[in-house]
C-alpha cells in the first residue's frame, strides 16, 4: 500500500512574510515552522537567468519548498496533474509554499530577478520526476 499524501494546486498558498519597514530600508524574515510551514533544510536561488530562459519543469515526490521573489519577478507555473495555475512572484515578502507532487515550470524571469529556494530537504535526484507523463501518471495512482 501506498501512504502518499495526495495535494491539489489549492493546497499551494501565497503567504505574506514579516516585513520590518524602516526609513533606512525593509527586512523580511522567513522562520521555519513559523512563516514557512516546514523545517527548513536547504536554501538555493536562481540568479543571472537570460532572457526567455525557463526554470523548473519537474515535480518532487517528497520535497515542500517555498519560492521568494527576492528581486524582480518571474510566474510560477503549478499543476497537480487535474488543474494548472499561474502565480506571478513580484514582491520580496511574498512566497509560494509548494507542496509534494505539483509539477511546476518558473519563467517570464525579469531582468535581474533573484528566486530564493527554501527548501524541506537535501538535494536527492530520485526525488525529481523530471517527465511530464510520468508525473501524470504518478498523480494518477491511488486516485480513489
Ligand atoms: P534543477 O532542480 O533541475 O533546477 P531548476 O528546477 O531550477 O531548473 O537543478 C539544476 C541542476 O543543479 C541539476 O543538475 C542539479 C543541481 N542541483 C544541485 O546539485 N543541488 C541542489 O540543491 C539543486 C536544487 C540543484
Amino acid at each position: 500500500m501506498n501512504n502518499k499524501k495526495r495535494y491539489s494546486i489549492d493546497d499551494c498558498n501565497v503567504v505574506s512574510l514579516p516585513k520590518h519597514t524602516r526609513p533606512n530600508g525593509n527586512l523580511t524574515v522567513a522562520e521555519g515552522n513559523i512563516s514557512v510551514p516546514f523545517d527548513i533544510r536547504r536554501v538555493y536561488y536562481l540568479y543571472d537567468i537570460p532572457a526567455g530562459e525557463e526554470r523548473g519543469g519537474h515535480a518532487h515526490k517528497q520535497l515542500q519548498q517555498f519560492f521568494i521573489a527576492v528581486s524582480g519577478s518571474f510566474d510560477v507555473i503549478i499543476d497537480d496533474g487535474d488543474n494548472r495555475r499561474t502565480i506571478t512572484l513580484n514582491r520580496p515578502f511574498t512566497g509560494l509554499h509548494i507542496r509534494p507532487g505539483i509539477w511546476r515550470e518558473l519563467n517570464n524571469f525579469s531582468s535581474g530577478a533573484v528566486c530564493l529556494v527554501l527548501a524541506s530537504e537535501h538535494y536527492d535526484e530520485d526525488d525529481y520526476i523530471r517527465i511530464y507523463d510520468e508525473f501524470i501518471a504518478y498523480s494518477k495512482e491511488d486516485k480513489q
